[in-house]
């Protein structure tokens, strides 16, 4: 289906729980978070009925993320049921990988196609300073399971954060030069937690490519500009929602773990969705990629324009 701004909506990423393994800083404040209650959050059925609606209207890829989607119970069942509908071309889930050693074998098994893994450091120490709780072995561990079982084209989540890890930019390309990972640098956003760090945090993402020159430019997969070493077995990508937007293309939507259509990441537009069924969802749906914003403001402002949730609670 196409927005008002004759965007095709193909792409709804889903949050199927609030909660987290890790309490990156980025991501969660210190004293954590206040959980929603059980009953706040959409059950299994709930979810595979509105992603169904969805699809359609037209989405033919689903991305499941959280908090941790891992965490939460009857996820493969989840993957299994969603995949059922022959109309959803690819089912893609985005996780921190601890529990990939036990996971990755069932997702396979239950129809997910790709896994996106998050991992900003290859430091030890400031892997558990970033995450709070997290550890880097454990991490490593999981994106050997997910190449274990079969997954391919993974791809690793960097978050760039000036003074953090971007002492670590040709480490983390170098993965890239014998396995089939694409590493992706993603410019930190001003949202949620990091919407009050210092100004020295946001980085561009073309220090990557000063910093490693030997990068060519293969193109551009929509969000990411692609990269690769000389040969490498993978790539290296650019996620640059600061300095280079890609509103003009966006085409997803997301549905938060409580049962809201949330049309932007960076607008505190929610749509309720909990209790409807049939045609009244399926109108409620078409409303909100109507009312999809043309765009993020966060060069004018400063920050993003969300202000009701964490990044926890939406899913990155
Ligand atoms: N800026 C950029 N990416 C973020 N994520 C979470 N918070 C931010 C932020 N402020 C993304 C990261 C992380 C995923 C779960 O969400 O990619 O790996
Ligand atoms: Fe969990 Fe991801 Fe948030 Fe870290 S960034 S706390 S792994 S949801």
């Amino acid at each position: 289906m196409k927005d008002q701004f004759n965007r095709t909506i193909d792409y709804l990423r889903i949050s199927v729980t609030d909660r987290c393994d890790f309490r990156c800083r980025y991501c969660m404040p210190e004293n954590g978070i206040t959980k929603r209650r059980h009953a706040d959050i959409l059950t299994l059925e709930e979810i595979a009925e509105i992603a169904d609606a969805f699809i359609d209207l037209g989405i033919s890829k689903i991305r499941l993320t959280g908090g941790e989607p891992l965490v939460r119970k009857g996820i493969a069942e989840l993957c299994r049921q969603l995949k059922s509908n022959h109309f959803l071309k690819e089912l893609a889930l985005t996780t921190n990988g601890t529990l990939l050693p036990q996971y990755a074998d069932i997702l396979k098994n239950s129809g997910v196609d790709r896994l996106n893994i998050s991992l900003d450091t290859l430091r030890e120490d400031r892997f558990r300073s970033i995450t709070r709780v997290g550890n880097l072995r454990e991490t490593l561990k999981g994106i050997e399971a997910a190449e274990r079982a079969g997954f391919t084209g993974t791809k690793i989540n960097t978050v760039l954060i000036g003074g953090f890890n971007d002492d670590e930019i040709t480490d983390l390309v170098g993965l890239t030069r014998d396995r089939d990972l694409t590493v992706r640098f993603i410019e930190l956003m001003p949202i949620g937690e990091a919407a009050r760090w210092p100004g020295t945090a946001f980085m561009d993402a073309n220090v990557v490519t000063e910093r490693v020159p030997e990068l060519q430019y293969l193109g551009s997969d929509g969000v990411a500009e692609l990269y690769r070493l000389p040969g490498a077995v993978g790539t290296v990508g650019l996620i640059r929602p600061l300095s280079h937007s890609f509103c003009g293309a966006c085409s997803r939507i997301r549905l938060t773990a409580d049962g809201m259509l949330k049309p932007c990441l960076h607008s505190d537009l929610e749509i309720p969705l909990r209790g409807l069924h049939g045609e009244k969802l399926i109108s409620a749906l078409k409303d909100g990629i109507c009312r999809k914003p043309a765009r993020h403001y966060i060069d004018r402002d400063g920050v993003s324009g969300t202000e009701k949730r964490l990044m926890s609670e939406i899913g990155g």
